[in-house]
């Protein structure tokens, strides 16, 4: 098996050698990290003045190893919050198969590819679902964004910020990892960062924590650690406490435990329905875990949040400066 923490090492070398940047200089310098609270007071202010003061909580949904749960947790959380009476939307970072809309059963007519194509704007691909949240779907076209042009970009950022609307924006960044959902695991409110207790799982993930932590300025990144088809909540506070004490040990991070969901059948039965497992069984041990985990994010709020659309206005300045 390849291993992922290297695989992102590769894109980091490659981004640095097309841009001229040797040694080990951060891809994304502290100032002008969108999540940096103390430079980003100005742009707060104006994108939440133009959003009429509401203000989208950012959260990134990612892992190391494929498979391990990631658009289960998206699509489940963002149902927990949406019962919670938040606007909720899950945006399909997929670079490759759209996940989120199979789960959903749902077959959009359109996606992000069109939006970048100009062919139709952000407000007419959201599908609100009959679950009361709404979802982006993903597309290969995703990748494009970084081959913009100037005014291009700009539009785009125009059509994404509409989505500051929302409470939530849960971002399921799919299977494998690119350069742009590094990016947007950097500039998120809370990286939520998903395993199992299987080895593979559990050194992938700290695989990517480490790639993170060596290209980006950590400092107000909210690493939270879920553990999923754990046994129960000894095998996972296991998996979790060596997990954060090699972070802490030999990245100088801290990461925090958010919790674990259980190993359950239900997960696997919802999924061949193409139903949610919270609804398909809102009792069973999955649903349940998720509510809990959801309950400690909503607790855990962020001191400040940038903002969707300053997410992107500075995730898109930097592609554009590289
Ligand atoms: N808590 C769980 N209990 C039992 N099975 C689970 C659980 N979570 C996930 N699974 C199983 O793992 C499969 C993969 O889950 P999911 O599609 O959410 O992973 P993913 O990380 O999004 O995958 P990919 O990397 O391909 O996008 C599910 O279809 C389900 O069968
Ligand atoms: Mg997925």
């Amino acid at each position: 098996m390849e291993d992922q923490a290297e695989k992102l090492r590769e894109i980091m070398r490659q981004k640095k050698d097309a841009t001229g940047e040797t040694g080990s200089k951060p891809a994304v310098k502290p100032q002008e990290k969108s999540s940096d609270k103390s430079r980003g007071n100005e742009r707060v202010q104006s994108s939440s003045s133009a959003r009429g003061g509401r203000q989208a909580r950012i959260i990134t949904v990612t892992s190391g190893k494929g498979g391990v749960g990631k658009t289960n947790l998206s699509v489940n959380m963002a149902l927990a919050f949406a019962r919670m009476g938040k606007k909720v939307v899950v945006m399909d970072a997929d670079l490759g198969l759209a996940n989120v809309n199979v789960m959903l059963n749902i077959i959009p007519k359109y996606s992000l590819y069109h939006v970048i194509k100009k062919q139709k704007r952000i407000r007419e691909i959201l599908v609100e679902t009959e679950y009361g949240i709404s979802i982006v779907a993903g597309a290969s076209g995703f990748s494009q964004i970084a081959n913009m042009g100037e005014d291009e970009r700009q539009e785009f950022i125009n059509e994404l910020d509409t989505l500051s609307n929302a409470d939530i924006i849960i971002i399921d960044t799919g299977a494998g990892v690119s350069i742009n959902v590094l990016d947007f695991i950097a500039t998120a409110d809370d990286a939520v960062i998903i395993t199992t207790p299987e080895p593979t799982a559990i050194t992938d993930a700290y695989g990517i924590i480490k790639i993170i932590a060596s290209e980006y300025d950590t400092l107000n990144m909210g690493f939270k650690l879920v553990v999923n088809r754990a046994k129960g909540a000894a095998e996972a506070r296991g998996v979790a406490d060596r997990l954060i004490k090699i972070a802490g040990q030999f990245l100088n991070l801290k990461v925090d435990y958010l919790g674990f969901i259980y190993d359950d059948p239900a997960v696997s039965q919802a999924v061949l329905r193409q139903k949610p497992f919270i609804v398909h069984d809102p009792k069973c041990k999955a649903s349940l875990s998720v509510q809990h985990l959801v309950e400690r994010i909503d607790k855990n709020k962020p001191i400040e949040t940038a903002g969707f659309g300053s997410m992107l206005k500075n995730f898109f300045n930097r592609s554009q400066r590289d």
